[in-house]
């Protein structure tokens, strides 16, 4: 029996459901149940009603899920698949901010501690940021936290002014301007996609910036047929697979993010047989952090 065969066989015996971000590896991405960006995943994991859920992402997106299916068995195959932008911002940090500002709205990048969320008031995705700072009163301060980078582009797209934390994704912060005039150089024909969480004056030498799921569905139904990618190497993956007559580049020298690269499909059986490495929230924190994101699902869709 090959290593994906064994890992169907075990999920239909644990009647479990595996869904993986779209910047894992492609052989997990392909033995998924469902693979996408963070908002499809949390929205995934909320209506999925499975005893047991896998998660082939980083930690705070199996949290996520936890939070919206708290009566599921939610596993993390790889335990240190974490996300070093979620942990740019703490609980207590907000505790403090919100002695400096105390009338703002503190909105949070789903990328967060589930203990950082427990403190905050509404939580966005790069999927939906637009939508939620805009259902935010014009006359509130807004406090937005960990990317500085998502938080300046969104900003300037929509005329808010924010006060920003400092912090970043490193993967994503470290594409330059010069990568992308580079990529365009030699490929002068394509259109270049970036990710927001890319620093504002990379954007801005970009065509367009959006979630993994956003570009996944642009490219769909553009006529264009060739594609710069600025975003993790793993979205080539279903670009290339779901499109099989567009051409995509992606950018030298290339985005891993190297804790979405740490979950294996060995992992995924051992997690399946073994019930390895289950998710576990105090009350507490499940109480308070599964509201913002609530909030954040409620809200009409535009
Ligand atoms: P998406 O929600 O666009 O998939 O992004 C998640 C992420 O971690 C990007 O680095
Ligand atoms: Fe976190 Fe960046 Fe990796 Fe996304 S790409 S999981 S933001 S480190």
């Amino acid at each position: 029996m090959t290593l994906q065969e064994e890992i169907l066989k075990l999920k239909e015996q644990y009647n479990a459901v595996i869904l993986a971000h779209n910047y894992v590896d492609g052989a997990i991405q392909d033995i998924a149940d469902f693979s996408g960006d963070s908002l499809e995943l949390s929205i995934r994991a909320k209506n999925v009603k499975a005893p047991v859920i896998v998660f082939c992402g980083v930690r705070f997106m199996a949290e996520t899920a936890k939070l919206l299916s708290p009566e599921s068995t939610v596993l993390l195959p790889n335990p240190d698949a974490g996300c070093p932008m979620a942990d740019m911002a703490s609980a207590s940090g907000v505790c403090e901010m919100r002695k400096r500002y105390p009338d703002a709205v503190y909105c949070a990048y789903v990328n967060s501690t589930a203990e950082t969320k427990s403190q905050i008031d509404i939580c966005c995705t790069s999927g939906n940021v637009e939508n939620v700072l805009n259902s935010i009163p014009a006359e509130k301060e807004i406090v937005f936290l960990p990317d500085r980078n998502l938080g300046s582009n969104m900003g300037a797209k929509l005329n808010r002014k924010m006060t920003l934390w400092d912090g970043c994704c490193p993967v994503h912060d470290a594409v330059t301007p010069d990568h992308i005039r580079a990529a365009r150089a030699l490929h002068p024909d394509a259109e270049v996609l970036i990710h927001p969480e890319c620093r504002p004056e990379t954007v801005a030498e970009c065509d367009k910036a959006m979630s993994t799921g956003g570009i996944l569905r642009y490219v769909k139904e553009s006529e264009k047929t060739e594609f710069i990618i600025a975003t993790e190497y793993g979205i080539m993956h279903r670009l290339q697979k779901e499109n099989p007559g567009k051409t995509f580049y992606h950018i030298d020298p290339p985005i891993i993010c190297h804790d979405m690269k740490k979950i294996t499909l060995e992992q995924v059986r051992d997690s399946l047989k073994y019930g390895k490495t289950e998710v576990v929230l105090s009350a507490d924190v499940m109480q308070e952090a599964v509201k913002p994101i609530e909030k954040m699902i409620a809200l009409p869709a535009k």
